[in-house]
C-alpha cells in the first residue's frame, strides 16, 4: 500500500504543554515534506536538505523534552521513565541519519515502510511517551502554582 496522504496531527495527539505541541506540528510538516519529496522522487538536493532539516529540528525537539524531563523527573522511577524517553529519541534520531547516508549514498528508500515507521513513532512515542512526560509536567506545575 502506498502512503501517500499526509500525517495529521488530531486532537487526541496534543499533549496539552503549548511547546511541545507547537513543536511537533513543525516536526510533522517537516515529515510530511520529506516523504511526499521522497514519493515524487523529488531532485536529491531538495530531498537531502529536508532530510537535514528534519534531523536537525528533531534534535532540538528532543533537546526541549529532555531539559523539561531533567527538570521534572525527580523520583527514581521518574527518572528511570526518563532515560526510556531519551532512547527512544536516540533511535529516531538514528533512523533518519541512515536515511540521509542511503540518500547520499543513492540507496534504494522503501518509501512506504519509511511512513509507516514515521507514523509509528508519532502514535507511539507522541501518543504515549509524550504525553506521560506532559502530564508530569503538568501536573507538577500545578502543584507549583
Ligand atoms: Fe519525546
Ligand atoms: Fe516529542
Amino acid at each position: 500500500m502506498k502512503y501517500t496522504r499526509p500525517l495529521v496531527l488530531d486532537e487526541s495527539a496534543l499533549t496539552g504543554v503549548e511547546e511541545i505541541d507547537h513543536q511537533h506540528q513543525h516536526l510533522l510538516n517537516l515529515i510530511n515534506h520529506t516523504h511526499l519529496s521522497l514519493l515524487k522522487n523529488g531532485s536529491p538536493v531538495n530531498t537531502r536538505s529536508l532530510v537535514r532539516e528534519l534531523l536537525g529540528y528533531s534534535i532540538y525537539h528532543f533537546n526541549t523534552e529532555e531539559s523539561l524531563l531533567k527538570q521534572y523527573a525527580t523520583t527514581e522511577e521518574e527518572k528511570a521513565e526518563a532515560d526510556k524517553h531519551i532512547s527512544q529519541h536516540r533511535l529516531f534520531s538514528q533512523r533518519v541519519v541512515l536515511l540521509q547516508e542511503k540518500l547520499v549514498r543513492r540507496q534504494f528508500i522503501d518509501t512506504d515502510e519509511l511512513l509507516s515507521f514515521l507514523t509509528g513513532w508519532i502514535n507511539d512515542h507522541v501518543l504515549l511517551t509524550d504525553k506521560a512526560l506532559a502530564g508530569l509536567i503538568l501536573d507538577r506545575q500545578k502543584s507549583e502554582s
